[in-house]
């Protein structure tokens, strides 16, 4: 990569603005809110805040469905509590990083009232519609990710709209010029307010050709992104980050390769899927093989080694607490959440931390399907249901795997709800706020908010973090072990990703200082050295 920009040199921090703080009693979280916690931020050192969607919407898939663009939710404030979460967040060296969400729109968006109007309104083309079939049903068997038909029947005008989502959730066509221009005019308005970027919500879905069954990875979709580039952020140094689902390495390359105009990076998703089973859908479970996790880490590391960037993540708003998930949210709660903080840290590419992450936050679990929230998830019972999966079996995915477990409020310390909001919080707080949260971390010298705070400094502080390349050791299977090079000096990175013991023999290694570490070990020889459950250190190598 020939210019270095900031964005590879920070780490970011994802907000999801209704479980974060609540600021006027409500039980929603709001700007106000993310504002007041600025401070604890910057103490924590992040670069820049990706904010979920804070757009007028229904709230039908909380904010991902948008009703307006160039307005901010009634429930989260006023344009002016955003311009001056804006301010205050560049006051402190943040920068806030809009969630784009283009893909579609909400139905009460005000194109789609228009578009559904009739054939000849001219915001018809704005959506994506098509004649039923031969037979007057769905025009072809395009499925939504939030189950069932992706074909939403209109019968005034007697045809389908695209849903790939909710039915309350459009699909724009980004095959008419207008759809993409209005786009383009939209970022620019957000641009001019002086924001560091866009992470951009189900990019990889623009270039669908519904009659085909094309979805993913469209024919046009690098041309749409190249036209967006040109139009929007080009030559303003922001950060682009875009939601891939289906990347591989070379697809990665054709949207962040510097040379194409496209992207910064984006999030790929091949290790989100190490514990379902293969071609099944994320609610059908199989066991995670710490194998397989460093197999496609390490390709991911050295494909998209100089014509891409990688982005790094454990956790977003629609996955599973990472500690919960493949650390160990019992006995090794807090070594396990470190670990997974190390490894992850000393990668090459920008990391990103979700909310709650940096103390250890973990799932919570429901017993029955009235304790959920997430539409994905409440759809996806009732369809398994209907098709005579036990209700025991789906909750039991629910509760492994749905988002809700993201989307409980933030612990910020012991007092009522968390001391997220002092009303009636719109989804419980895990009950285990007592134990977990902000205050009690930042008391706690020893705590994983330190280590988070500490990876953060480091990374500032030694550009082998940010540039240097990566290479993975052999060992035990359940030991993830690289090195990163850089210009001379290497450091070694030391994983036990398991509650056994494990022996490491890496006798030809010399350590040398210790960078961090979640035990408090000295490590003097790598010749069968033991490692204790979940322990993690970084050493610089020696000659
Ligand atoms: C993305 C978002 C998810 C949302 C979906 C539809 O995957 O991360 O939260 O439901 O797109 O916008
Ligand atoms: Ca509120």
């Amino acid at each position: 990569m020939e210019n270095k920009h900031w964005w590879q040199q920070v780490v970011v921090y994802q907000v999801y603005p209704r479980s974060f703080k609540d600021s006027n009693g409500d039980g929603i979280g709001d700007l106000k809110g993310i504002t007041s916690k600025l401070d604890y931020l910057k103490k924590l050192g992040i670069g820049a805040i990706w904010l979920s969607p804070v757009y007028k919407s229904p709230n039908d898939d909380n904010g991902y469905d948008i009703a307006d663009y160039r307005g901010i939710m009634d429930e989260f404030g006023t344009m002016e509590d955003m311009d001056n979460l804006i301010a205050e967040a560049k006051k402190r060296n943040i920068r806030i990083v809009m969630d784009l969400v283009v893909n579609h729109t909400s139905d009460e968006n005000k194109w789609f009232v228009e578009a559904k109007k009739g054939k000849d309104n001219p915001y018809r083309d704005y959506y994506v519609w098509a004649d039923p079939a031969a037979d007057g049903g769905a025009p072809n068997d395009l499925q939504s990710t939030f189950s069932g038909t992706a074909w939403q029947y209109d019968p005034a005008s007697n045809q389908y709209y695209l849903h790939l989502f909710s039915k309350k959730m459009p699909d724009l066509n980004w095959q008419n010029p207008k759809v993409r221009h209005e786009v383009y005019d939209m970022m620019n308005y957000w641009i001019d307010k002086g924001i560091g970027g866009f992470r951009m919500d189900v990019i990889d879905l623009i270039g669908k050709v519904p009659n085909k069954k094309i979805t993913g990875n469209g024919p046009r979709l690098h041309e749409y992104l190249q036209e967006m580039n040109k139009n929007t952020f080009h030559g303003k140094d922001l950060l682009t980050v875009g939601e891939t689902w289906g990347a591989t390495p070379e697809i990665a390359k054709l949207y962040s390769d510097p040379r194409r105009n496209e992207l910064g990076m984006v999030f790929q998703f091949e290790h989100v899927g190490l514990d379902e089973q293969p071609g099944k859908s994320k609610w059908d479970l199989k066991p995670f093989d710490v194998e397989d996790l460093k197999r496609i880490f390490a390709k991911w590391q050295n494909e998209l080694d100089n014509d891409g960037w990688n982005s790094l993540f454990w956790n977003n708003h629609d996955l599973p607490r990472i500690v919960s998930r493949w650390g160990n949210d019992k006995e090794y709660r807090v070594q396990s959440a470190k670990m997974l903080a190390i490894l992850l840290h000393m990668l090459k590419g920008t990391p990103y931390i979700f909310q709650g992450e940096e103390i250890g936050m973990t799932n919570r679990t429901v017993k029955d399907i009235s304790e959920v929230s997430d539409i994905e998830s409440r759809n996806m019972y009732k369809e398994r249901l209907a098709e005579g999966y036990d209700p025991k079996d789906l909750i039991h995915s629910i509760n492994v795997k749905g988002r809700d477990n993201a989307r409980t409020p933030m612990q910020w310390d012991e007092s009522v709800n968390g001391g997220f909001s002092s009303g009636t919080p719109w989804i419980p707080v895990n009950p285990n706020y007592k134990q977990i949260n902000v205050q009690d971390a930042l008391v706690d010298n020893n705590s994983i908010f330190y280590t988070y705070q500490k990876l953060i400094q480091l990374r500032k502080d030694n550009p082998i973090i940010v540039w240097g390349d990566f290479e993975l050791l052999k060992t035990d299977k359940e030991v993830f072990a690289y090195e990163r090079h850089y210009q001379g000096e290497s450091w070694l990175i030391v994983n036990n990703f398991s509650n056994n013991e494990h022996v490491l023999h890496l006798p030809d290694i010399k350590p040398g200082e210790m960078i961090i570490q979640n035990y408090d070990a000295e490590i003097k020889s790598l010749d069968n050295l033991t490692l204790k459950p979940w322990q993690s250190f970084v050493v610089k190598v020696v000659g």
